[in-house]
Parts: C-alpha cells; sequence; structure tokens
C-alpha cells in the first residue's frame, strides 16, 4: 500500500522518485512501525480467521503466497522486498545464499540485510531486471507489481529471468480507473479490469498459465478494518490528536477502497520441453 501521513510528493517528480519519498516516510515512520508489530513488514497481510495482528497477517499472506509452490527449493527472488521482511520469512526454507532480495529504495536496502542476513540485496527496477535469462527457481513479488512502471514490462522481465518450470508469485492490488489515473505510474499505465484480464496479461507475458484467488476481503478490507481501529486507540492513548486521526484514517479509506480486486497470483512459465518436442508439444516432422 502507499498511503502514507502524506506528505504527497510533488505531480513533475519521476514516478520511482515519488514512490521512494512515500515509501521511506511511511515506512519508518513510528506510528506504522507500531501498527506492523516493527516486523518490518508493509503489506495489508491475509485475516485468517483468529488472526491477532496486523504482523501474523502478514506471515500468513507470505504462507498463502508459498504454497502455490510444489516445492520450496533452489533459488528465489524477492521482487520489490521492502525493508527485508519477506525476505526473512523465505529463511524459513531457504539457505541466505539462495535468496536475493531487489528494491529501487537504497533506504530500505540497508535495513534489510539486518532482516535477512547472508541474503544478496540489490538496487535494480523490478521493471528493468538484470539478470541473466533462466537466473532463477521462483520469483516472489509482494504488494508492489502495481507500482512497476509497467507491471507488463515486469511480467515479460520475470518471465525471462525464471528458468522453465518456475512460477512467479504475486499479490496485487488493481484499482479504479480514477486511482489509476492519478498513482504513480499513472496515465492507466497498469489498469487491469479483473482476474480474467490479470490471466490474459500473464499469458501474453509468456506464462504457461496462472492461477488467480481474489481476497480483496481478507487482505485489503480486514486491514483497513484493523487499522482505522488501531488509529482510533492511538488517538484514546494520545499518540495522535483528533485531526491527524480523521486525516490518516481518511486516506487510508480512500486508498482502500480504490482497490477493486486484490489478487494472489501464481504464474507458471512452461517446462523446458523434451528433447526433439516443441513447445507445443508437437514433434517436429522431419
Ligand atoms: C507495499 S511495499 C511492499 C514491501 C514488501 N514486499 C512487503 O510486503 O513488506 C512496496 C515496495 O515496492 C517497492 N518498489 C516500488 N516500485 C519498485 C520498483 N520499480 N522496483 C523495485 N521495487 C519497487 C517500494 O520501494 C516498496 O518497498
Amino acid at each position: 500500500m502507499d498511503d502514507t501521513r502524506l506528505s504527497g510528493a510533488p505531480a513533475a517528480a519521476a514516478p520511482s522518485a515519488r514512490i521512494n519519498q512515500i515509501y521511506d516516510q511511511f515506512m519508518y515512520d513510528d506510528l506504522f512501525r507500531a501498527y506492523w508489530g516493527h516486523s518490518d513488514f508493509v503489506n495489508f497481510g491475509y485475516w485468517a480467521p483468529g488472526t491477532r495482528d496486523q504482523q501474523e497477517a502478514c506471515e500468513n499472506l507470505m504462507e498463502k503466497l508459498l504454497a502455490f509452490l510444489p516445492e520450496r527449493t533452489g533459488t528465489i527472488l524477492d521482487a520489490a522486498c521492502g525493508k527485508g521482511a519477506t525476505t526473512r520469512h523465505l529463511l524459513k526454507y531457504y539457505a541466505p545464499e539462495a535468496v536475493t532480495g531487489i528494491n529501487i529504495s537504497e533506504k530500505q536496502l540497508q535495513t534489510c540485510a539486518a532482516n535477512a542476513p547472508g541474503c544478496r540485496f540489490l538496487l535494480m527496477n523490478a521493471a528493468d531486471l538484470k539478470f541473466e535469462d533462466g537466473t532463477f527457481d521462483n520469483i516472489l513479488c509482494v504488494e508492489a507489481a502495481f507500482h512497476f512502471d509497467t507491471r507488463e514490462r515486469f511480467l515479460r522481465q520475470a518471465w525471462r529471468v525464471l528458468k522453465p518450470g518456475g512460477r512467479l508469485l504475486l499479490s496485487d492490488s488493481l484499482f479504479t480507473r480514477w486511482w489509476e489515473r492519478i498513482k504513480p505510474p499513472g496515465r492507466m499505465l497498469n489498469y487491469v479490469e479483473d482476474a480474467a484480464a490479470y490471466r490474459e496479461l500473464c499469458q501474453s507475458a509468456g506464462f504457461a498459465e496462472a492461477e488467480i484467488v481474489d481476497a480483496r476481503e481478507e487482505c485489503a478490507s480486514r486491514f483497513l478494518r484493523n487499522c482505522v481501529r488501531f488509529l482510533r486507540s492511538s488517538c484514546l492513548a494520545g499518540a495522535i490528536d483528533r485531526d491527524a486521526l480523521t486525516k490518516m484514517s481518511g486516506r487510508m479509506s480512500l486508498y482502500v477502497l480504490n482497490i477493486r480486486h486484490y489478487l494472489l497470483v501464481a504464474a507458471r512459465k512452461a517446462a523446458a520441453p523434451a528433447p526433439g518436442v516443441t513447445e507445443s508439444g508437437t514433434r517436429p516432422s522431419l
């Protein structure tokens, strides 16, 4: 998510500079750090029944996405790794040397190293991946692809740097037309209507298939309810005043209410065809 106490970066700034300005402020704000339990996750999480707090919801979301993988082996790229909390979660299953995280924020990358020691972290734009073809067994991208310039470019790049048979796991927000016009990268470049259109986008980027679940209620809606409750209790405790409460909960609501779908996606790159067999599965005629 990208709402903040919201200074609102200048409209003329490059999209990546605006995104860094917003997140580098929001992610290091004491109030919101406390909301995420000082875990350094910054996403909606997945609010399964009985989930107690935002950090647990974020861990649930990681498990939901990783459950799409038939096995948690080989190498994995954490694209738009934030402050490295998603990367740290990967260390439950992967050795540090198997994990690479990328982000466009130098500030956040400095925090990543402390959160996930031994992993490789690189300053890199997810829409312009500098890796060789077929580098990773799997790629993860939690709540960030809607920022990329463009999402479609990222999907094509992700397909290229995946090994045959590899999967791209995403949680991704689909916004209203109005929001797509005003948020970076703007100009409707990342507007996608629904899950069916998202599947087509994955397939046109090269993926053989995409499993997609719409978890708007479990992720975005329950996040909003919980976050607004937290802001109200922070106001009652005197941590913020009533003006701040009104402003922050209003902006948070506006942001979340403009999300029409919150998708959990596993897009699979086709396995390499057996020797002598074409990608369509037929043997070439002699
Ligand atoms: C909502 S945060 C999610 C962070 C992390 N994945 C998590 O779930 O805790 C979005 C992240 O996307 C990063 N980001 C935005 N645009 C990016 C780009 N083009 N390439 C790489 N990272 C990007 C931001 O810096 C921010 O860390």
